[in-house]
């Protein structure tokens, strides 16, 4: 069964007597584990997507079925990272992360809580700013924040919406490894079932993949997460090609780039995101 499945899926805004269509007729699978990208230019909806797939919009027309079910609104199974971080101002980096954990499925005392939020807020290298609000932080930190608290509640699936946009060079490269190591199960603190009788944590289970459905404008860094590519057109949005990522995993930036099938499958994006332009290009 596919994890998720988009079907035909249409999405209109009313602005006043006019309808705007934002996408058109999307259809796409997802299998379970899967790390899928969505690039497009800006305005194609690719947050309007996410959000559909989040269960916060319906769609106009069409379908999305996650787990063989209809999507009819919000779930825990999803984790979603928004374009804009979407923080509580008046609750501290600890206290929002703490919050995401506390809706999740995963069960834990109120002092394991605080000390998950801890142990992601460090991953995301904001271990001296966790007791800060939002509006103490700069914007970089805030989506780290953001990002540390959907990783924090360890969902099956993981919509993220240009995650990486406000971060520098440098986090962004150490969210990149984070982001694959804890998709491929080696997060070494990622979930661990409560007793809470006795306060004890359950043994370990195996773990599977979350499934990762992640919007970014960066070629490269599209390539070197996802299984597979999804390129939007311009608006209205729709898909313009689906092409598989081949290399295998681990992946090593510095060994991949220098591989005549990525600077293939680059100028195949490329080629294909400067269409969009016209021929002035
Ligand atoms: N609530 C809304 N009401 C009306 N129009 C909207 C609304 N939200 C988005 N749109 C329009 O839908 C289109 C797609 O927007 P969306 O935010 O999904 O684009 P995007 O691909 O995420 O762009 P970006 O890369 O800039 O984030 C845009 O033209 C936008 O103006
Ligand atoms: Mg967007």
């Amino acid at each position: 069964m596919y994890k998720i499945e988009v079907d035909k899926v249409g999405v209109s805004y009313d602005e006043g007597n006019k309808r705007f269509t934002a996408l058109s007729d999307i259809s796409f699978t997802v299998e379970p584990g899967q790390f899928i990208s969505i690039i497009g230019s800006s305005g194609c909806g690719k947050s309007t997507l996410l959000s559909v797939l989040g269960g916060l919009r319906m769609p106009s027309s069409g379908k999305v079925i996650i787990d063989g079910a209809p999507v009819t609104g919000p779930g825990k199974n999803r984790g979603t990272v928004f374009q804009h971080y979407s923080l509580f101002p008046w609750m501290s980096a600890r206290n929002n992360v703490a919050f995401g954990i506390k809706h999740s499925t995963i069960k834990l005392p109120r002092k394991e809580i605080g000390n998950r939020a801890d142990r992601f807020l460090e991953k995301v290298g904001l271990e001296n700013f966790k007791d800060k609000y939002p509006g103490q932080l700069s914007g970089g930190m805030k989506q780290r924040v953001a990002i540390a608290r959907a990783l924090a509640m360890d969902t099956e699936i993981l919509l993220m919406d240009e995650p990486f946009g406000a971060v520098d060079a440098k986090n962004r490269t150490l969210l990149q490894e984070l982001l694959l190591k804890l998709w491929e199960g080696n997060g070494d603190d990622i979930i661990f079932p409560f007793d809470l009788t006795n306060n004890e944590p359950i043994a370990q289970p195996v773990r599977e993949r979350k499934t990762v459905v992640f919007v970014t404008h960066d070629i490269d860094e599209a390539i070197l997460m996802s299984d597979r590519i999804i390129m939007f057109t311009n608006s209205p949005g729709r898909i313009s090609k689906e092409l598989e990522v081949p290399f295998k995993r681990p992946r090593s930036r510095a060994a991949l780039v220098q591989t005549a099938e990525y600077t293939r499958l680059r100028n195949e994006l490329l080629t294909l995101f400067y269409k969009d332009f016209g021929s002035d290009i």
